[in-house]
């Protein structure tokens, strides 16, 4: 990893959010009892995803993290968040790291993305929303995390299609999503749902990739949560990217793949030839 990724890392450990990695299944905690979206998978979404100098949309901001990465890496920012205590956090933050583009925090409910953020066209989307009721983040009605998982579907929804009109054609969106269980212990289906809403927004579904967690604690439980109730411990998150429109032009939009500056003396690894190639149209 580039020397810029470490010095992102290093700055947003400022970040004040809640992350839902800390699972029922697993994860790692920070010092404060939060977490931070991961500033190494942002970096990677915006270099693979997102044109330089492109826009990046995000109906479910929570902390700063996203914001900050695409300020660094040259890319705007729009991020909506209800809590006006964290929007005013990463506003600050916001100020105190990063030049022009200044990412951009707007309050209020991604239900009314359309009018909160009426001038954006972006050029990809980008978020983590609430993963169901895993973590409640206030006691505001309109806060998904408050809602039975039904409504909560239902809002989701609506949100994934609002803010994929604000998309411009023949661009990628990307949403890092879990799976949660329900008080029986048993998934929502919160990862096919996601699937289902981008589909229904006029979305592909694209690539799936999975982010490796941190196991935590998970070592420790497992054992025991497997031997009474045959749950598996889960120790990853799905980054699941949809293609709005044609996928060569969004690709051909983006431009060549943006690799971070390696230093003169660190060692370069040789990977040959890929022996997976020639299958690679179809994994
Ligand atoms: C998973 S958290 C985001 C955490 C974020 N990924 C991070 O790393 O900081 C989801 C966010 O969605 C916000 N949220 C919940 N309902 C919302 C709504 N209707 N409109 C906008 N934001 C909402 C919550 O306030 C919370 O900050």
């Amino acid at each position: 990893m580039g020397k810029q990724t470490a010095s992102l890392k290093g700055s947003l450990t400022l970040g004040t959010t809640a992350h839902p990695y800390d699972g029922q299944d697993g994860g790692t905690a920070s010092q404060t009892g939060t977490s931070i979206f991961d500033p190494v998978l942002c970096e990677l979404a915006y270099r693979w995803f997102s044109p330089p100098g492109g826009v990046i949309l995000d109906p479910f901001a929570g902390g700063s993290v996203r914001g900050i990465v695409a300020s660094k890496l040259g890319r705007s920012y729009v991020g909506i968040d209800l809590r006006s205590e964290q929007i005013e956090a990463n506003r600050e933050q916001g100020l105190a790291i990063c030049d022009d583009p200044h990412p951009e925090w707007i309050e209020g409910d991604s239900r009314d993305i359309a009018t909160l953020a009426a001038d954006t066209e972006a050029d990809f989307l980008f978020s983590c929303p609430p993963y169901a009721d895993l973590e409640v983040y206030s006691d505001d009605p309109a806060d998904l995390s408050t809602l039975e998982y039904s409504e909560f579907r239902q809002a989701y929804f609506d949100i994934v299609a609002a803010s994929a009109t604000l998309l411009k054609p023949d661009r990628f969106a990307c949403f890092v999503v879990g799976e949660v269980r329900d008080k029986r212990g048993n998934y929502y289906g919160f990862v096919p749902d996601t699937i289902e809403a981008f589909r229904r927004a006029g979305l592909g579904y694209y690539n799936e990739t999975i982010l490796v967690t941190a196991a935590g604690s998970l070592p420790i439980r497992a054992g025991k949560q497997f031997e009474a109730s045959r749950k598996v411990g889960k120790t990853h998150q799905n980054v699941l990217v949809f293609v709005k429109g044609d996928a060569k032009k969004a690709t051909a939009a983006i431009g060549k793949v943006e690799f971070a500056e390696i230093e003169a003396d660190e060692p370069r690894i040789d990977s040959g030839d890929d022996p997976d190639a020639e299958f690679g149209e179809r994994l």
